[in-house]
């Protein structure tokens, strides 16, 4: 039975506080922990993976060109790996799948870690060591880059869905001079907004469909990626926000393993328009671009300005979702007061940032990645350009500094995310790219037999990085490849 939709207010994630800010650096430190949580109404507990006891995780929020670092201490029963999603980080702070923070407490087993949940493995193959760490492990992020809004998440080889699934993401954001000298909404008006499905048990616990026996991967009937049939937001099942008659920025992220939305305002103002575009996956775009719905895939952040003074008081606006299979599905619901809040001074410029255009003439290697299923029954996989992932087997070695083209192709949907540097997409199909992929990208979504044609320049970190299906079934059954930056 599904819970009742629109009983929870939507739970805002705390935002953490440095443990220091000694020699110019946030050092902040996160505690990964199981935790039982009240998601659902009626008192039923759901068991979590946290970060620091919570789902989402605390927010981060850095400062360009201000570092900052995370300890992390692992007190969960299986081991992790952090990324920083859109982080322009070095190699080693990057969450590479094998660098593993092993559980605090857990004496160094030898073999015996083989057995453990969530350990990464390779049927028939051995696996090369990876930077592994004992209970802790302290990431750096040297904050070089725009503002944006980031996400961090769990990325052990294998296991990245369940680990995600289970509660292992949170936000982190990126602010700096230029967005914050722009007049848009801020304070209690600048929410972030973590969608994601889970399903849960009668018992009120998540319910992930595992390969048998702590093999990566899923059950035969889920390898096109795991969907819940309940929609939480910031953790909780179809919340409601009450807003005033003012400009409110959603940051919004689809957090989901598998799913896709195609996210509408319902009723729309008079005039339509009402998802006004101002931020993409690396930061602000160059001018706002205003949609009527908005197609967002698994990784990916939209980042939107809603004026609810286009409302009469008292109007309930539900977001809804039209890609839900049977019609609209919910997705959260916003009730407009009836009573003035404080004055909005807020407003969307006509500029917002000057976006660097990536020069496609300087570009002077080409690279084609091919996203396919291999096999069927047992042997089935998720493959790019025919290979499953191996750590340490490099699919590309761009030089730093230069433009390249890289050319993405699907078999059926994939959302593609390239680690390390943003992209600009300049084709879709061979044609101008789509009303979604402006600015700078991170993660792009192809549907079924699509191409698309990015520009990317990595900047200024060697070492090797991933690329990858942000689908997080197909990513653990082998659609990761590593790219090495030199
Ligand atoms: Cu959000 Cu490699 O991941
Ligand atoms: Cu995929």
């Amino acid at each position: 039975k599904l819970p009742a939709a629109y009983q929870v207010p939507l739970p805002i994630p705390a935002v953490a506080r440095p443990a220091s800010t000694a020699g110019g650096t946030d050092h902040y430190a996160i505690t990964q922990r199981p935790a039982n949580a009240r998601l659902l109404p009626g008192g039923l507990v759901t068991p979590l993976w946290t970060y620091g006891g919570t789902f989402p995780g605390p927010t981060i929020v850095a400062k360009r060109g201000r570092p900052v670092t995370v300890a992390h201490r692992n007190e969960l029963d299986r081991p992790s790996v952090v990324h920083l999603h859109g982080g322009h980080t070095p190699h080693d702070s990057d969450g590479y799948p094998i660098d593993l923070i092993m559980p605090a407490g857990m004496k160094d087993m030898g073999g015996m870690h083989d057995s453990m949940p969530g350990m990464p493995r390779m049927p028939g193959m051995t696996l090369p060591k990876g930077d592994v760490t004992q209970g802790s492990r302290t990431y750096s992020y040297p904050s070089q880059q725009r503002a944006a809004t980031l996400w961090y998440h769990d990325h052990v080889m294998g296991f990245t869905g369940p680990g995600v699934w289970h509660g292992l993401a949170g936000f982190h954001l990126v602010t700096d001079d230029e967005e914050a000298a722009l007049p848009l909404p801020r304070g209690d008006r600048d929410i972030p907004l973590m969608i994601a499905d889970r399903s849960f048990a009668a018992d009120g616990s998540f319910q992930y469909p595992a390969a048998p026996h702590g093999d990566p991967g899923v059950t035969r009937s889920w390898i096109n990626g795991v969907l819940g049939d309940v929609v939480l937001v910031n953790g909780a099942p179809w919340p409601t926000l009450e807003v005033d008659r003012a400009r409110y920025r959603f940051r919004i992220l689809n957090a989901s393993n598998a799913r896709r939305y195609r996210l509408q305002l319902d009723p729309q103002p008079a005039g339509g328009g009402a998802l006004v575009q101002i931020g993409s996956d690396g930061g602000l775009l160059d001018r706002p671009r205003p949609h009527d719905r908005i197609d967002i895939a698994q990784a990916e952040r939209f980042d939107v300005v809603v004026d609810f003074s286009r409302y009469k008081p008292g109007t309930q606006v539900e977001l809804r979702n039209l890609f839900a299979s049977g019609g609209p599905g919910k997705v959260m619901r916003f009730t407009v007061r009836s009573t003035s809040g404080a004055a909005d001074d807020s407003r969307v410029p006509a500029k917002l940032s000057a976006i660097e255009p990536l020069a496609a003439g300087s570009a002077t290697v080409t690279r084609s990645f091919l996203f396919q299923r291999k096999g069927d029954g047992t042997g089935m996989g998720w493959t790019i350009n025919g290979e499953d992932y191996h750590p340490g087997r490099t699919l590309a070695a761009p030089r730093l500094g230069r433009v390249e083209r890289w050319r993405f192709v699907t078999d059926v949907h994939h959302p593609i995310h390239v680690h390390l540097d943003p992209f600009q997409v300049v084709a879709r199909n061979g044609a101008s790219p789509g009303e979604y992929d402006h600015g700078w990208k991170d993660t792009i979504d192809l549907r079924s037999a699509e191409s698309a044609e990015v520009l990317v320049r990595f900047s200024d970190y060697s070492g090797r990085f991933l690329l990858h299906c942000h689908n997080l079934e197909h990513e653990d059954m082998g659609m990761m490849a590593d790219f090495t930056a030199s």
